[in-house]
């Protein structure tokens, strides 16, 4: 086979922040650290087809395909995160691409697909980048190497900085905190600890309470932290809830874990609210929703808690082993409040997956 023709596939998933990154500083740099679960369902497929360049020039010269259909309006943040990589990448302005990127979940479910999406393109990249610098022939494409993953999860930085989260599986940090060696702003990485086994089966059902375009990209969002009255005390809060998390974590403190999950989600909407412009993306239903899961856990004593992105969906996190009350619960009092009752049932996944390499 040529090897300057070929194609190359990876499927990776979501994630679901814990700690919210929320503010950022040079190249897609986070202000403080930010912890997320690895979902398994909602993720992108992406194919990287590729072969000599046709007309040679210094750009990028690639087609882009969602679901089949060539889109043109994706094309900005490709070519914004290509403008990023290329120089690490020389291959990209002697070979001609076509991408082809499929999720597996709605595109109007309202769920981020920057995570997925912009992993699995960076996983694409890193992986024509070895074979192409392949010495022999006999390298094992299919496993890949702390550094290969470190290295990708440093790319999907920069195509968007949830997305270097979703190189590993299950509980994943991202951003330099003094309890985590080796942790840097750079890139992702695993827990350094097993996680205690109350978390080792975490759902998250996915409330879509309306399906409409998020009202806030990420990258005004982010913007919003500069100049904002509540940022170092909002960055100093994070590195002090992460302590408490991955202490949790570790311990299987269930009661801590709801608590700070919370804190999370409504701190990054008290920030919107209170940034300049002001947005505020709680709908009528986000509310209820948040009312009845409190209620429910209160009364039935059990550790439900939820969180929300910037949008107004709200994602339910809680543990296999409550399964069954819980998704009755959904179905008797949150269901009713979902844009045509549609849920997304996800739990904690194990990472990409390498789908076809030449
Ligand atoms: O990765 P971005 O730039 O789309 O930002 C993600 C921001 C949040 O989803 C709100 C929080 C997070 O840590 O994922």
């Amino acid at each position: 086979m040529n090897k300057q023709e070929g194609q190359i596939t990876w499927e990776s998933p979501s994630n679901i922040a814990i700690i919210k990154y929320w503010g950022k500083h040079g190249i897609q740099l986070p202000e403080n650290p930010s912890l997320s679960m690895t979902l398994s369902k909602c993720k992108t497929v992406t194919s990287l087809a590729y072969k000599p360049e046709a007309v040679p020039s210094d750009k990028v010269s690639y087609d882009f395909f969602f679901h089949g259909e060539k889109k043109d309006s994706f094309r900005a943040k490709i070519d914004s995160f290509f403008e990023k990589v290329i120089a690490d990448f020389p291959f990209l302005k002697t070979l001609d691409f076509e991408i082809r990127s499929e999720n597996s979940f709605p595109h109007s479910s309202g769920i981020a697909s920057s995570a997925s999406s912009m992993s699995a393109l960076a996983l694409c990249l890193c992986s024509l980048d070895e074979m192409l610098g392949r010495k022999s022939e006999d390298k094992d494409l299919n496993s890949f190497s702390d550094e290969f993953l470190s290295r990708a999860s440093n790319y999907a930085r920069l195509g968007s900085g949830s997305a270097s989260r979703s190189v590993y599986p299950g509980f994943v940090t991202w951003g330099k905190h003094h309890e985590l060696e080796g942790s840097t702003n750079l890139q992702a990485q695993p827990l350094p600890f097993e996680v205690h086994e109350f978390f080792s089966d975490y759902r998250d059902a996915v409330l879509i309470i309306d399906p409409a375009r998020k009202s806030v990209s990420s990258r005004a969002g982010h913007k919003l932290m500069q100049g904002h009255p509540y940022a170092l005390n909002r960055y100093k809060q994070a590195s002090g809830n992460l302590s408490e998390l991955l202490r949790a974590l570790k311990t299987g403190d269930a009661e801590s874990f709801v608590r700070i999950t919370e804190q999370e989600a409504l701190t990054l909407h008290a920030l919107m609210m209170m940034s300049d412009p002001y947005f505020l993306l709680l709908k009528e239903h986000t509310l209820t929703a948040i009312d009845e899961i409190r209620n429910f856990r209160q009364e039935q004593n059990i550790p439900v808690a939820f969180t929300l992105d910037a949008g107004p969906n709200v994602h339910l996190l809680y543990p296999g082993s409550f399964a069954e009350p819980v998704e009755a619960f959904i179905t008797e009092r949150l269901k009713p409040l979902c844009a045509e009752e549609k849920i997304i049932f996800d739990h904690i996944g194990q990472g990409p997956e390498i789908k076809a390499c030449p």
